[in-house]
C-alpha cells in the first residue's frame, strides 16, 4: 500500500491486515527509525557519515503488543519518531541509497517471515514488486491536513490547514522527484481516492479487493 504522506495509509494498513490476520508493517517507521537516531548522535544533515553509519546500524522491527515496533541500537524511540524533528528531516534521509538498502533488506525478511500488509511509498514499485495485491492512497491535499490535524486532538484555524497543507505538499515533493525509488504508483496498483470516504469504507473497498485478489 503506498501514497503520499497523511493519506491514511499506515491506519488503513492496520485495520486491513487486522481483518485478514497479517501482520502490519509499516515502513516509514525504518525511515524515521533511522532519522531519529541521526538526530540524536548530530549526524542527520551529514549524508556522507550517515552513509558510512547505516549498513552496521541495529535497527529492525521488534515485537510489539500489536505488529512490530521498531527499535534502533538497543532503543525504542516509540512517539519520537512521529516528532516534528524527523518529520522533517526524514524526506531529506530516506533519499540515502545505503539508507534505502537497509530498509529494503529488512522489509524483504519480514516479507519472507510473514503474512504482512506493508505500506509506504515504494512499496508496490521497488520493495514487493510480486506482491499479490497493490493499493494506491490518494486524497486531496486540504484534506489530508485536516485529518492529520484532527488527529491531533487539539483545535485548529484555517492558517493551521494551510500551513500543514505547505508542509504536507513539500515533503510529497521531495518523495515524488528523488531519483531512487520515488513516490510513485505502480502500473497494477489500483488507486482509491478516499477524499470522500470514511475510514471503514476504505478498508472494506480493499477487504473486497483482497477478497477478490486471493481468490
Ligand atoms: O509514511 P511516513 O510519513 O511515516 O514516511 C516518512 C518518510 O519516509 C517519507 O516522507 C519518505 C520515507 N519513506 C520512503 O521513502 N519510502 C517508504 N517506503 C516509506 C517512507
Amino acid at each position: 500500500m503506498d501514497g503520499p504522506a497523511a493519506s491514511g495509509k499506515s491506519s488503513t494498513a492496520r485495520s486491513v491486515a487486522r481483518r485478514l490476520g497479517f501482520v502490519h508493517v509499516n515502513s516509514g517507521l525504518l525511515y524515521r527509525a533511522i532519522t531519529w537516531w541521526a538526530l540524536d548522535r548530530g549526524i542527520a544533515g551529514d549524508g556522507p557519515a550517515l552513509e558510512a553509519a547505516v549498513p552496521g546500524l541495529d535497527v529492525d522491527f521488534v515485537p510489539a503488543r500489536e505488529g512490530f515496533d521498531v527499535s534502533v541500537e538497543g532503543t525504542r524511540p516509540g512517539p519520537g519518531l512521529e516528532s516534528p524533528e524527523v518529520t522533517a528531516r526524514v524526506s531529506a534521509v530516506s533519499t540515502l541509497p545505503a539508507v534505502r538498502d537497509v530498509v529494503l533488506e529488512r522489509l524483504r525478511r519480514a516479507g519472507r517471515r510473514h503474512e504482512i500488509v506493508c505500506d509506504g511509498r515504494d512499496i508496490g514499485t521497488a520493495v514487493f514488486p510480486g506482491a499479490d495485491l497493490k493499493i494506491f492512497l490518494v486524497a486531496e491535499a486540504g484534506e489530508r491536513s485536516r485529518r492529520r490535524l484532527r488527529q491531533r486532538g487539539t483545535p485548529f484555524t484555517d492558517e493551521d490547514v494551510e500551513r500543514e497543507t505547505r508542509r504536507l505538499e513539500a515533503r510529497d515533493r521531495l518523495d515524488r522527484s528523488r531519483p531512487l525509488s520515488p513516490l510513485r504508483r505502480a502500473p497494477d496498483a489500483i488507486e482509491i481516492d478516499t477524499t470522500a470516504m470514511s475510514p471503514d469504507q476504505v478498508v472494506d473497498a480493499i477487504l473486497e479487493l483482497a477478497a477478490a485478489a486471493f481468490r
